[in-house]
């Protein structure tokens, strides 16, 4: 099968990975309802097109932080790439490039932060963070990132503890031998091979993330370094506007993929809420579920700047390394310039609420 959407790069991963790292890839907390929700909430959503506006040519290039993106979407900071293919998030770095988006890079990556920036060196990247209990260890990776050149860092808040996952648990869900979490090698809590019993990486979080972690840590963050701060794992508005106020320059609407608490908000109904809240203070993105161009459009008409994609690019990687990973994004861009040439809005700044409404209603503006 030739993959001509994203969905058919997941069927297609699916008949490769091993059952484990697919079902790591794949699943999350609880009983998956979130990862449901995200889905549907971005289907529930309508578009009014306006028609008779000349659309002949369209421009989806757009900027977030000030940095020039051919299309709005980034690529989600995603752990352990290499369990998909062995170039892992150099992979990825080399196709977010030649895409000219964003990745946001894991702090749980296979491949060094410095391996994966000298992997596409034009590129622009953002580092994903994780607060450790001995807080030496997140100011090292932060004067690494910085000296590597990214141009971002982002907190990830959703994550206290590591969500329960229970096809983790049945699969004893470990990294295979050789395989590590490379940033972390000079401190040597780079291991994390499976245990006898349960998920290695719920039992490697609970020693070694700091669960006590509060607002405090935006401002000691914000002391380390220049960089601009990215909070993602935002999903209500009063947590948006503790952001703001701490100094947040981007805020990322995220249930992390359902792989955390389940039962939340979906994030279509996240991010109506946050636009709402502090849309006219902060550049807005929001993850989880989208898997077409036209979701893209809906989280645009919502508020957001910009989307991310996480799973996804990982199938594709699976699939077909760096060439898949720019395959599928190059799918998703030409959905996205088809549905804006079909509703009407020929650039991003004509996408707007007036796109949307609700399968039960008109949406509140
Ligand atoms: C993630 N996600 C994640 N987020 C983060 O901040 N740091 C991380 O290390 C990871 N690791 C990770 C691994 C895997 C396998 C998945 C699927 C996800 C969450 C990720 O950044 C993003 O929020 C969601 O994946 C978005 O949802 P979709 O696009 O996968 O539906
Ligand atoms: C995950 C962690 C590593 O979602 O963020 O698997």
């Amino acid at each position: 099968m030739v993959p001509i959407n994203l969905d058919d790069y997941e069927r297609l991963a699916r008949e490769r990975l091993p059952q484990m790292v697919f079902d790591y890839y794949f699943g999350g907390a609880g009983d998956e309802l979130t990862i449901r929700e995200n889905r549907v909430g971005w289907q529930r959503l309508r578009l009014r097109p306006r028609v008779l506006v000349d659309v002949a040519t369209r421009d989806l290039s757009t900027t977030v932080l000030g940095q020039r993106l051919s299309f709005p979407v980034l690529t989600a900071p995603c752990a352990f790439n290499a369990l998909a293919h062995p170039e892992g998030e150099c992979a990825v770095a080399r196709a977010a490039t030649a895409a000219g988006i964003i990745q946001v890079v894991s702090t749980a990556g296979t491949f060094s932060l410095e391996e994966v920036a000298a992997a596409a060196p034009a590129g622009a990247r953002w580092f994903q963070l994780y607060c450790y209990r001995d807080r030496g260890v997140t100011r090292s990776l932060v004067e690494r990132a910085t000296g590597a050149g990214y141009r971002a860092l982002c907190l990830t808040v959703d994550a206290p503890l590591v969500g329960r996952r229970d096809r983790d648990e049945r699969n004893r869900f470990g990294l295979p031998p050789g395989m590590t979490w490379k940033n972390l090698e000079r401190v040597g809590l780079d291991r994390m091979e499976a245990r006898e019993e349960g998920s290695a990486l719920v039992q490697y979080i609970s020693e070694i993330w700091d669960p006590s972690l509060t607002w405090e840590a935006i401002e000691w963050l914000r002391s380390l370094s220049q960089l601009p701060l990215v909070i993602k794992g935002i999903l209500t508005a009063d947590d948006a506007g503790r952001a703001v106020d701490s100094g947040a320059a981007v805020i990322i609407v995220s249930n992390h993929g359902g792989r955390q608490l389940d039962g939340t908000l979906s994030t279509s109904e996240a991010l109506a809420e946050v636009a709402d809240a502090v849309g006219d203070r902060v550049e807005i993105l929001v993850d989880g579920g989208i898997r077409r161009g036209s979701d893209i459009l809906k989280a645009l008409a919502l508020g957001a700047r910009a989307v991310l994609i996480g799973r996804p690019y990982l199938w594709a990687l699976a699939v077909a390394g760096q060439a898949g990973v720019e395959h599928l994004l190059e799918l998703l861009r030409d959905e996205l310039d088809l549905d804006m040439a079909l509703s009407g809005r020929p650039t991003i700044a004509s996408i707007d609420r007036t796109l949307l409404c609700r399968a039960d209603g008109e949406l509140k503006k």
